[in-house]
C-alpha cells in the first residue's frame, strides 16, 4: 500500500476510513494528490480547511491540481484550469453563470448543474486525516477515475 511507511496509528473506524496523511503534512503541502483504492483524490488546505475531490474534472478529465479557488454564490469553488468549470468543494456542485431570460432585462445569476464532481468526507483523528470514499450512485466526475481516465487526460 502506498502509505504504508506512515505506520499510522489505526482509527477506530479503519474499516471504513482510509489514510490520507499527517494533518502538518497536508497543510504546508497545500493541495495533494492521494491514490486510495484505485481513486486519485485531491486534497486541498484553504483558509482553516480541508476538502477531498475528486482529482478529475468531470467536464472532460483534466486535473484540478492547480485549479484557482473562489467564493461564487456563496460556494466555495474550485475553478478548472482547463475550461474554467466551477465546481463546488464541499458537494461537487457544477456552477454556471448566466442570463435569466425569467426576467426583463435579464440579469446575469448562477445556475446549478447538480452534482457534477465526486467529493468524499475527511475527517482527522489525533493529528491525521481519513478519508471516508464516498462511492454511492453514479456521478460525471467518476468517468475519469481508473485507466480510462487517465488515458483520456493524456490525449485531450
Ligand atoms: Fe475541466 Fe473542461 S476539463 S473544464
Amino acid at each position: 500500500p502506498p502509505h504504508s511507511s506512515f505506520s499510522p496509528s489505526p482509527p477506530p473506524s479503519s474499516y471504513e476510513l482510509l489514510f490520507v496523511g499527517k494533518k502538518e503534512d497536508l497543510i504546508s503541502a497545500q493541495r495533494t494528490v492521494v491514490s486510495l483504492q484505485g481513486r486519485d483524490v485531491l486534497i486541498i488546505y484553504h483558509e482553516g480547511e480541508f476538502y477531498a475531490i475528486d482529482s478529475y474534472c468531470y467536464h472532460s478529465g483534466s486535473s484540478l491540481e492547480t485549479g484557482d479557488i473562489e467564493e461564487l454564490n456563496n460556494k466555495l469553488c474550485i475553478i478548472c484550469p482547463k475550461h474554467k468549470y466551477k465546481i463546488s468543494l464541499c458537494d461537487g456542485e457544477g456552477l454556471y453563470r448566466a442570463r435569466d431570460r425569467s426576467q426583463s432585462p435579464p440579469p446575469l445569476r448562477w445556475f446549478s448543474k447538480g452534482v457534477k464532481q465526486r467529493v468524499h468526507p475527511i475527517i482527522e483523528i489525533q493529528g491525521e486525516l481519513y478519508l471516508r470514499p464516498a462511492t454511492s450512485g453514479y456521478i460525471e466526475s467518476d468517468y475519469y477515475q481508473g485507466e480510462q481516465g487517465k488515458t483520456h487526460d493524456e490525449v485531450t
